[in-house]
C-alpha cells in the first residue's frame, strides 16, 4: 500500500458509500473496526442527518471512516422532458395507488450546508460523486486534515480531479452497481463506459495521484487484480450491501442471488442518471425513452419506488448491483472484510510465487 489513504486503515479494502439508507453507520463501523475503510452516503440526506448518522458512527467507532457527497447537479434536461416521462409513469402511480413526487424538490442536495458540517467537524476522507469540487473546497478539506477522493469514469475525468487537487482518485468501471459518477451526464451518453482493469490502466497513465479501483469486486483475488494493475486500494459496493449490517431492504440482498435476474444494464428510468441495477420489469418499461434529467426523475419516482417496496415488488424497485452480484455472501460485514483480506493475501502469495517460477 503505497499512499497516505491506505496508511489510514490496515487493509487496502473501502466499503462504498451506498446513499438511500444502504451504508449505515453499523456497517461503517463495522467495516473500519476490521480495518477497512467504512462510509457513510450523504447523498438525499440533509446536511443534519449526515452530521447525526457521523456522530453516530463516532460512538461505535474510534477508527477512521469516510463521508461521500453528491455534487450540484447543472440543469440539463430537454424542456418538457420530464413532463413527457412524468405522463409516461402515470399508469404506474394507478397501479400503486400513490402520486408521482415532485420532480422540483431540490437539485443541490444540500451541498453547501454539507461542506461546513464537515469543516466544522472534520472526518478522515471525503469523497466526491458526479463532478468535481472546486480547488478552493478540496484545499479547505485538507486543511482540516481530510483525504479527499473524487470518482472518475474515463481518464479525462481522472485528469480534472487531479488538476483540481484531490488527493486520490476513485476510477468507478462500468461493471459497478449504482450511479456512474461521471462529471456530466448528457443525452447522448449511451451507457456504454470503461471496464475496471482497462480504466485503472488508463487513469494510472494520465494522473500521479493514487487511484483507488471500484466496479464489480467481490473476491480478494480481483483486490489483488486492481492493485497489481496500479491501484492503491479496493472500494466495493455490492459485496457490502448483502451483509446483514447494510440497510438495503431484503428484497434487495434476496434479489442480489435470486436467479430470476438474470442480468444488470445501465438505467436512467429510476434517477435520470444512469445507474446499474438488476433488470426488472420498471427497467425494461421504462428505461429505454427515460430522460437524462437527474435529479427530477429521482424526485419524480421517489414515491413509486417507496409503494413498490411497501407492496414487495421487487419488479417496481432499484434493485442496484454490481455486475458481480451473484458473487454476493450474506457475511457480517467485518467477516467480509477479513475474508477478503485472506484472500487477497492468498492470491498475492500465489502471484509472487508464480512470478518466482517463471524467473526460475
Ligand atoms: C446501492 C448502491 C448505492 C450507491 N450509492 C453511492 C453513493 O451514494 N455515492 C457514491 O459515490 N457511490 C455510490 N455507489 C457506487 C459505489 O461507490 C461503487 O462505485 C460501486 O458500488 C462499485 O461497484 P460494485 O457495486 O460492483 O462493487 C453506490 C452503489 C450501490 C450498489
Amino acid at each position: 500500500m503505497s499512499s497516505a489513504l491506505t496508511d489510514l486503515f490496515p487493509f487496502p479494502i473501502v466499503q462504498a458509500p451506498m446513499a438511500g439508507g444502504v451504508s449505515l453507520p453499523q456497517l461503517a463501523a463495522a467495516v473500519s473496526e476490521a480495518g477497512g475503510l467504512g462510509f457513510l452516503a450523504a447523498g438525499y440526506k440533509t446536511a443534519d442527518g449526515m452530521y447525526q448518522e457521523i456522530k453516530q458512527l463516532r460512538g461505535l467507532t474510534g477508527r477512521p471512516f469516510g463521508v461521500n457527497l453528491f455534487m450540484p447537479q447543472p440543469e440539463y434536461a430537454e424542456s418538457g422532458a420530464v413532463e413527457v416521462y412524468a405522463h409516461q409513469l402515470a399508469g404506474e402511480a394507478a397501479w400503486y395507488e400513490t402520486e408521482l413526487g415532485d420532480p422540483d424538490s431540490g437539485r443541490d442536495d444540500g451541498y453547501e450546508a454539507k461542506l461546513a458540517v464537515l469543516l466544522d467537524n472534520p472526518v478522515a476522507v471525503a469523497s466526491f460523486h458526479f463532478g468535481v469540487p472546486t480547488r478552493e473546497v478540496l484545499d479547505s478539506l485538507r486543511r482540516a486534515g481530510t483525504f479527499t477522493l473524487v470518482t472518475a469514469t474515463t481518464a479525462e475525468e481522472a485528469l480534472a480531479v487531479e488538476r483540481a487537487g484531490a488527493d486520490a482518485v476513485i476510477a468507478q468501471g462500468v461493471e459497478a452497481g449504482g450511479h456512474q459518477g461521471t462529471h456530466r451526464d448528457v443525452p447522448e451518453n449511451d451507457g456504454s463506459g470503461i471496464g475496471l482493469l482497462s480504466l485503472v490502466a488508463q487513469i494510472r497513465e494520465t494522473v500521479g495521484i493514487p487511484v483507488v479501483a471500484a466496479g464489480g469486486i467481490m473476491r480478494g483475488s480481483q483486490i489483488a487484480a486492481v492493485l497489481a494493475a496500479g491501484a492503491s486500494a479496493a472500494q466495493l459496493g455490492t459485496a457490502f450491501l448483502a451483509t446483514p449490517e447494510s440497510g438495503a431492504a431484503d428484497l434487495h440482498k434476496q434479489a442480489l442471488t435470486d436467479p430470476l435476474f438474470t442480468r444488470t444494464a445501465l438505467t436512467r428510468a429510476f434517477s435520470g442518471r444512469p445507474a446499474r441495477g438488476l433488470v426488472n420489469r420498471f427497467m425494461r418499461e421504462h428505461g429505454p425513452y427515460a430522460p437524462a434529467a437527474y435529479p427530477e426523475v429521482h424526485h419524480l419516482t421517489s414515491p413509486l419506488r417507496k409503494a413498490a417496496a411497501k407492496a414487495t415488488d421487487a419488479q417496481g424497485m432499484a434493485l442496484w448491483a454490481g455486475q458481480g452480484h451473484r458473487m454476493a455472501r450474506e457475511l457480517p460485514a467485518g467477516q467480509l472484510v477479513e475474508t477478503l483480506a485472506e484472500e487477497l493475501a492468498a492470491a498475492s502469495t500465489a502471484l509472487s510465487t508464480k512470478g518466482e517460477g517463471e524467473r526460475g
